[in-house]
């Protein structure tokens, strides 16, 4: 059975390789590479599977997972710049997948091991990344 919960928070970023030129990260990365940073309205969808705990009927309470995705992502990223306010990304570039990847470290660390998390990141209205934690170590 799974389970999911939609948060917002929006948050600024600019796309860009420090040992890359101007010219070379715009190319690469277009007006997400723009200098003065710009912003994105993201949507978090967090799914969680699990059986159904017999003694609730619940796979997890979704009022847990809202205040673990509150806390671990929607109140560190909400109105941040990544590049300049997340440590995280400081050596990493705040593409929409390192984003999720992140996020679901955050969010899986405080989730019970019994059950499967992924993370559903939507930058804009038409891109969205998906991560299922099988790249973990
Ligand atoms: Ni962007």
């Amino acid at each position: 059975m799974k389970v999911g919960r939609r948060e917002h928070f929006n948050a600024a970023h600019r796309l860009f390789k420090k040992e890359w030129s101007d010219e070379k990260n715009l190319e690469i990365f277009g007006k997400c590479s723009n200098p003065n940073y710009h912003g994105h309205n993201y949507v978090i969808e967090t799914w969680v599977e699990g059986p159904i705990d017999p003694t609730t009927g619940y796979v997890v309470d979704l009022k847990i997972l809202k205040d673990i995705v509150i806390q671990e992502v929607c109140d560190r990223f909400d109105h941040r710049n990544f590049n300049l306010d997340i440590p995280e990304f400081e050596n990493l570039i705040p593409t929409a997948e390192n984003i999720a990847v992140v996020s679901w470290r955050l969010i899986r660390a405080k989730l019970p091991k019994h059950l499967d998390l992924v993370v559903r990141l939507h930058e804009t209205e038409n891109n969205v990344v998906e991560y299922d934690g099988s790249d973990e170590l």
